[in-house]
């Protein structure tokens, strides 16, 4: 099966991986505080926001983060909110489920969820989309799903587990990484990319550096995906 290579975007969006992260790689503590943005930095992913078609996220990070997914400080798009949810277990309390009338949100799973937690959230304004029969979420069917819908460009945030399934799925162009100067140890803290990973280095995923820039105290480096 062909793999989708960072160039064939006309099957699938563009996707930038934005986060912040430690000097020591992570992206949240032990106990799960993923408060690291400057001030400064947080404008800066709010324009990157207002530039994009859809903003993902994965479960554990809606249910660690309840985040709002919406742009602040900037003018731009309104872009849908993407959850990658198996087995529909998005929280009816979350955030993006009660504002699912106002913001466009996508909730996708796999054909193992239940069906009546898919027409409940329905019910909630939430639109679902069947990506695959694995326990996961096939992200090459999300993607060529929401390019169908018109979506072009995404801002993948996180966390590590997605991160890791949209990079080894060959389905990322660009990362960008806000380094905050702390820190922060800790073995069961997540990192910027989770999963199995590569066994050699020189099978990593391999990048070009763009730019580096400052935005207040964080270092905000920039790279386009090669391979
Ligand atoms: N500093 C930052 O910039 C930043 C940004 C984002 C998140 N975070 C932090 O990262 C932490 C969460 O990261 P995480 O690695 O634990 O989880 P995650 O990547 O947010 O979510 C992983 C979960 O997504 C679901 N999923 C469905 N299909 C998937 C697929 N194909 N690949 C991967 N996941 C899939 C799975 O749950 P189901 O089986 O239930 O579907 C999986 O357990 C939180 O503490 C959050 O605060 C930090």
């Amino acid at each position: 099966m062909a793999l989708a290579m960072p160039g064939s975007r006309n099957s699938r969006p563009y996707v930038i991986l934005n986060a912040a992260m430690s000097l020591d790689g992570k992206i949240a503590t032990y106990t799960g505080d993923s408060r690291m943005s400057s001030p400064s930095d947080l404008r800066r992913v709010h324009r990157l926001r207002a530039s994009v078609d859809g903003i993902m996220v994965g479960m554990r990070t809606l249910l660690r983060d309840d985040p709002k997914l919406t742009v602040k400080f900037a003018r731009g798009r309104k872009p849908h909110r993407i959850i990658v949810d198996s087995t529909a277990q998005t929280p009816l309390t979350s955030y993006v489920v009660r504002t699912a009338r106002e913001i466009p949100t996508i909730v996708a799973v796999t054909s193992r969820a239940p069906k009546n937690r898919l027409e409940i959230l329905e019910r909630r304004g939430v639109k679902v989309f069947v990506c695959g029969k694995g326990p996961l979420v096939s992200v090459k069917i999300l993607l060529q799903t929401l390019r169908k819908l018109g979506i072009r460009k995404i801002l993948l945030e996180g966390g590590g587990a997605l991160n890791w399934s949209m990079l080894s799925s060959g389905l990322v162009d660009e990362v960008s990484v806000a380094i905050t100067p702390r820190i922060l140890g800790g073995e069961k803290a997540v990192s910027l990319v989770e999963g199995k990973g590569r066994g050699l280095v020189r099978d990593g995923v391999k990048l070009k550096l763009l730019n580096t820039a400052k935005y207040g105290p964080d270092l905000v480096v920039r790279y386009k995906v090669l391979s």
